[in-house]
């Protein structure tokens, strides 16, 4: 597309850390926001990268419901748990804090799960577990969300679309990492197809009759307004293993709230009852699971590298040449970006301009 530019990660991540410093953000939380937020745009997660920034961080500030200071509580301090109140604050800072604690944690006690409060959207869940698999830790992360999806029998958005992400180190060059929502399709996908103005494919959203709805403007809206949902992992009823998807995100949803009796599902809308923005008050957990407590870390890289080439080295199905395993579409994407920089559409380019005079950001040109 014409109109479409690459531009350099470096210069996309200054643009985003020069907005949040302006808005009042700790010069080393806007590095650790941007980062995680580039991440995500050089791996190809388009739908949770620079095209997030402004509807759900910047704008959210000037809400008033996103804490540009994320002042991080511990509120329980056990050995091998924890937890943490973030305040309103970002997501990413309190995931960040809480992966690092948790890592630190099970170095010294073999497993732990650090559980968070009132915080918002975290961004990438992969960006955490990647933090584990480099410190050479199995990590799990997940976090509860705006409600989007239906129970199974159902019709009314119940769930979050409530990421369950695992990375486990390997001895490849890419981790395994599964990083995915446990609804068919999440919100970011959908705003990115309203981006490309593209109907959305069948199946992924339902509206209060039970029928596909495919116009990704117009569900973006009904969402809100509880006229439709996204569909669980598997699928409308229970033919595709629909209730599998269901069960997850609801594994998820408690594990992100009873640990500290948060906020749940429709007390996530992120509106009062007089329809005023409210903080969304989040809450996740971080998991960390320090191989060496059971086994040699090089053996376990190894031993699960095995696993990992075995199943790519399986017998492909007709019309295709290639098995992947998780993690590995993202590693190519971010050797194919490399020195490219990410896809800027005319969208997010008009959010950048406005922003850069707004907030008289100066890029320095790459
Ligand atoms: N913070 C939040 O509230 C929130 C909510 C939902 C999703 N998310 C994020 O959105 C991002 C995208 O989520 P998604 O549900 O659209 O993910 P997705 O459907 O694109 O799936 C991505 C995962 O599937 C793997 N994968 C893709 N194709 C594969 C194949 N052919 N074989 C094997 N593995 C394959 C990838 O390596 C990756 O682990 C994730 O980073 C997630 O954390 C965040």
């Amino acid at each position: 597309m014409d109109d479409v530019k690459w531009i350099p990660f470096k210069v996309l991540e200054d643009f985003m850390e020069g907005v949040l410093v302006k808005l009042g953000v700790p010069q080393v939380d806007a590095k650790i926001v941007s980062e995680v937020l580039i991440a995500a745009d050089k791996q190809g997660i388009d739908s949770h990268g620079i095209g997030r920034f402004k509807p759900i961080y910047v704008d959210r500030i000037k809400q008033g419901i996103l804490n540009p200071i994320t002042k991080i509580d511990v509120l329980k301090d056990n050995m091998a748990t924890a937890v943490i109140d973030a305040n309103n604050g970002f997501g990413h800072v309190a995931g960040v804090y809480a992966m690092n604690m948790a890592i630190e944690k099970a170095k010294k006690y073999g497993i732990s799960m650090v559980s968070v409060k009132n915080s918002s959207h975290y961004g990438i869940a992969g960006y955490y577990v990647q933090m584990a698999a480099d410190s050479g830790l199995i990590g799990m992360t997940g976090t509860n969300a705006r409600p989007s999806i239906a129970p199974t029998f159902g019709v009314e958005n119940m769930l979050g679309t409530n990421p369950l992400t695992i990375g486990i180190p390997t001895d490849e060059e890419f981790d395994f990492i599964l990083d995915c929502a446990t609804s068919t399709t999440q919100r970011g996908k959908i705003e990115k197809y309203a981006r490309d103005e593209k109907e959305l494919p069948l199946g992924w959203v339902i509206d209060n009759d039970g029928n596909s709805e495919t116009d990704p403007k117009l569900v973006l809206d009904q969402l809100t307004k509880g006229y439709a949902a996204l569909t669980p992992l598997g699928g409308v009823g229970e033919d595709n293993g629909g209730y599998k998807g269901y069960g997850y995100a609801t594994v998820v949803e408690i594990l992100s709230s009873s640990l500290h009796l948060g906020p749940f599902m429709h007390s996530l809308t992120g509106m009062d009852e007089n329809n005023n923005p409210t903080p969304y008050r989040l809450g996740h957990f971080f998991l960390a699971i320090d191989v060496e407590h059971f086994i040699e870390l090089d053996l376990f890289k190894k031993h699960t590298g095995d696993i990992l080439r075995n199943l790519r080295g399986s017998k492909k199905a007709p019309g295709h040449d290639r098995i992947y395993t998780a993690g590995e579409k993202e590693y190519l994407e971010m050797l194919e970006r490399k020195d490219k920089g990410a896809p800027i559409g005319p969208v997010i380019q008009k959010q950048m301009y406005e922003l850069i005079n707004e907030h008289k950001i100066e890029l320095k040109e790459e």
